[in-house]
């Protein structure tokens, strides 16, 4: 039977990746794969996980299953960062939520409530949006369509054709908005706009999807809730797919939460007992280790204290790299042309090459980066910044 099945070609990011790697030029350089690097080229564990873990090894006396919800101490610590200490949802209790594996996980079981709600349930997600949101999404069973975001020509959010996309949604119809550091534009709405997208949602009655997978990459922790936490407030019902693989750097622990914000406390105590139904039917139960880190950590003024200062750091330093490439390209190409880079998000922006210039850079220069030329901030370095600049600027 398993003949039938024909091979399936590597994933284009890790294929990009896997190049990079057997390129012996040393001054290569990969902007490619999804994750947070440092100076060093490395994806660090952070310390405030280092001692937690410790910790909950030493404290550690059983691997029976975690409940069905998942971890209290992850939930409750991860709702509470997200809504902020006084949100009225949280002392209304109108919030469901189910650990899950991953912020995928999370949108996994959240697309599995949504369908049982609804069996037809159309999901509209940005252009473009995450590489894995209509894969996922979709394989679920939801009906997935597409508002406008992003103008790649004009570097620049197309905002005015998503507010008039969002004025033809109404009730039953969810708008998946990402909660900061869009991927893959790294181009975020302003409060403002945030507003006139609550204003909308209220007005039409559909309901907001927010994927927050970059909380404090963006902005700041609080800065980065500013649209799941006013739309929690405006509108009866709300719904995060919330990821601590970038945040807390735990990718590997498939670390994340479903959440739903529900219109009465009953109803949330109804989506939680669904999504934990669901989460049975995917995966049994919850893995422990991650959210027993981001648990630990949590429940805990200094651990707290010290991952907030770390998650800083590497907000500080995507900034500071974004300045640096900014004010290089203006060097190398003696125009304005990628000031934007400056001023979007978190890991991602476009440079808004051709596949063919992406391919140049690839093997001219060993710059490598994903054929709709979006690139990982994070591989930037001070010391690479200049040839990376220089290298765009000879494909242009
Ligand atoms: C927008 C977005 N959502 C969700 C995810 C999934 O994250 P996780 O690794 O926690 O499943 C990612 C990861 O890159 C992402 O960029």
């Amino acid at each position: 039977m398993l003949e039938k099945l024909s091979p399936l070609p590597p994933d284009p990011i890790l294929g990009t990746t896997v190049a990079c790697r057997n390129d012996p030029n040393p001054d290569k350089v990969d902007l490619g794969v999804g994750v947070y690097k440092d100076a060093g080229g490395n994806t660090p564990v952070f310390e405030a996980v280092v001692e937690a873990e410790a910790r909950i090894l030493a404290a550690q006396t059983t691997k029976a299953y975690v409940s069905p919800p998942g971890d209290s101490r992850f939930i409750e610590g991860v709702t509470r960062i997200l809504f902020g200490e006084d949100h009225p949802v949280l002392a209304d209790g109108r919030v469901g939520a189910v650990q899950a594996p991953g912020g995928s996980g999370a949108l996994r079981v959240l697309a599995g409530v949504l369908l049982r709600a609804q069996a037809d349930t159309e999901l509209w997600v940005s252009t473009p949006t995450w590489g894995n949101h209509i894969p996922l999404l979709g394989a679920a069973g939801l009906d997935m369509q597409q508002y406008p975001y992003y103008d790649r020509g004009a570097h620049a959010l197309s905002f005015d054709a998503m507010v008039e996309a969002l004025k033809q949604r109404g009730p039953g119809e969810v708008v998946l908005l990402h909660g900061c550091c869009h991927n893959p534009s790294g181009a975020d709405l302003t409060r403002e706009q945030w507003d006139v997208v609550g204003d909308l949602a209220e007005e039409r009655g559909f309901t907001p999807f927010i994927d927050f997978a970059y909380h404090g990459l963006g902005e700041g922790l609080d800065d980065d809730a500013y649209g799941v936490r006013m739309l929690a407030r405006r509108v009866p019902e709300l719904i995060v797919a919330y990821s601590a693989s970038k945040n807390f750097g735990l990718y590997r622990e498939r670390t994340g939460l479903a959440i739903t914000v529900d219109a009465t406390a009953e109803q949330a105590a109804t989506a939680t007992s669904q999504m934990a139904n669901i989460a049975r039917e995917l995966y049994s139960m919850p893995p422990a280790h991650g959210a027993s880190i981001v648990g630990e950590i949590l429940a805990d003024v200094e651990l707290t204290a010290s991952w907030t200062g770390e998650v800083t750091a590497m907000r500080d330093r995507l900034n500071g790299l974004r300045a640096l490439l900014s004010r290089s390209l203006a060097e190398t190409t003696g125009t304005d042309e990628f000031d934007y880079i400056a001023g979007e998000r978190g890991l991602f922006s476009f440079l808004g090459l051709s596949p063919e210039q992406v391919q140049r850079l690839q093997s001219e220069r060993s710059v490598y980066l994903i054929p709709s030329s979006r690139i990982n901030v994070a591989g930037i370095t001070e010391a690479n910044v200049g040839y990376v600049a220089e290298s765009i600027a000879s494909v242009l």
